[in-house]
């Protein structure tokens, strides 16, 4: 695993980590500890439906002021617009997330525009001049590692983009990981979250901005997710695997906060946008796809992963170890019963010259090893299909 000796990076992670079963239960010292008094729970729809968005009102007490629970799978700026409006109605002085990263990433924006004013358009491309609301997030999913990034991704539905929001201010100030809030979500929404942490991972050790800290968090997510994550599709109430799934799903947030990711997020941004694939469904799709378009220019990196993966047997040189790291990643896929091509998730073939060109504009291409090659990712899209 060569690194220069020109290495330079600065390694960020601010968001203090709270794990344990009925950890949840303790978010009202957490509130007054960062000094909230009026806690505006943010939620998605579909979980308004369950007891959890209750539990947490219930451990916030007297602090809770309200619920805003209508944000949506690829959450929009006009859901942020009326969360922000919610907030202010309420007086709101922090916001604690539940849900999996549309709502996280809704409350990031929320707390952008509450401090700030205006709208979530002011800030596309502009700074966002000082801290914003302090924000607490407990994960339901365990996949997205919003809870430990800088990073929302918000969908701006009338560019038909996802825009993605990076700056230091928008780290958690908590991450609350409780792994009976994971206990409930279904097999597949198990897989498709699971698959986003192991390609935010994979993406992370082979990004241009890796360094040895962010592989370490990298390379064991990798480890706990192979481990763990099938055992979380077979049975659901298994609170020692959905735990270690959870920590592997902030493992892989932190590590690509810093190493940032790479050309598959690129694609799986673009199906998101154009086709409305979730995130991690387009993710687990493509990440083989990815791994091979890069195996050429990153062999070294991806041995670390079949390492990782166990996979990597005595005397592989590179090109063999990441040769095996890419079939094992499509045993995976089949191991968890995750989908494994993209007309079977709603993307039409005449749609595919579009998304490779939409790719090779999306951020986290820049950071991929390869450049982008619009004939190859063409083709990656039309293998993938
Ligand atoms: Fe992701």
């Amino acid at each position: 695993m060569p690194y220069a000796r020109e290495l330079r990076f600065v390694y960020r992670n601010p968001t203090r980590v709270v794990f344990g079963e009925g950890s949840v239960e303790g978010v009202a010292l957490e509130v007054g500890s960062l000094g909230g008094t009026r806690a505006l729970v943010v939620t998605d729809e579909g979980l308004t439906k369950t007891d959890l968005p209750e539990r947490i009102k219930s451990a916030l007490g007297d602090k809770c002021v309200g619920v805003f629970g209508e944000v949506k799978p690829d959450s929009g700026f006009d859901v942020v617009q009326r969360g922000v409006e919610v907030a202010q109605e309420l007086g709101a002085d922090i916001l604690v997330s539940v849900g999996g990263g549309s709502s996280m990433d809704t409350a990031k924006a929320m707390s952008i525009v509450i401090k700030g004013g205006g709208k979530l358009s002011d800030y596309v491309g502009a700074p966002i001049g000082g801290p914003p609301v302090p924000h607490i997030a407990i994960p339901t999913t365990s996949g997205t590692g919003s809870e430990c990034t800088q990073i929302a991704v918000v969908k701006d539905d009338e560019r038909e983009v996802k825009q993605i929001f990076l700056n230091d201010y928008l780290f958690p100030k908590l991450a609350i990981l409780d792994p009976q809030m994971a206990a409930g979500m279904s097999p597949i929404l198990t897989a498709s979250t699971g698959m986003d942490a192991m390609t935010h991972a994979v993406e992370g050790v082979a990004s241009v901005l890796r360094e040895p800290i962010a592989d370490a968090l990298n390379l064991h997510a990798i480890r706990l997710i192979v481990e763990y994550l099938p055992q979380c599709v077979e049975k659901g109430d298994d609170l020692l695997a959905r735990g270690q799934q959870m920590i592997a799903a902030a493992l892989a947030g932190i590590g690509f906060a810093n190493s940032l990711l790479g050309i598959v997020h690129s694609m799986a941004h673009i199906v998101g946008a154009k086709h409305g694939v979730p995130h991690g469904i387009a993710n687990g799709i493509l990440l083989p796809h990815g791994m091979r378009y890069n195996l050429e220019a990153c062999p070294d990196r991806y041995a670390l992963v079949a390492e990782a993966m166990g996979v990597k047997e005595k005397g592989m040189n590179a090109k063999e170890a990441a040769t095996a790291a890419i079939n094992a990643m499509n045993d995976f896929l089949k191991r968890i019963a995750h989908p494994q091509r993209l007309r079977d998730v709603g993307v039409p073939a005449e749609a595919l010259e579009d998304c490779a060109a939409a790719t090779l504009g999306e951020l986290s291409i820049f950071t991929n090893p390869r450049p982008g090659d619009p004939n190859e990712v063409l083709k990656m899209f039309q293998e993938a299909w």
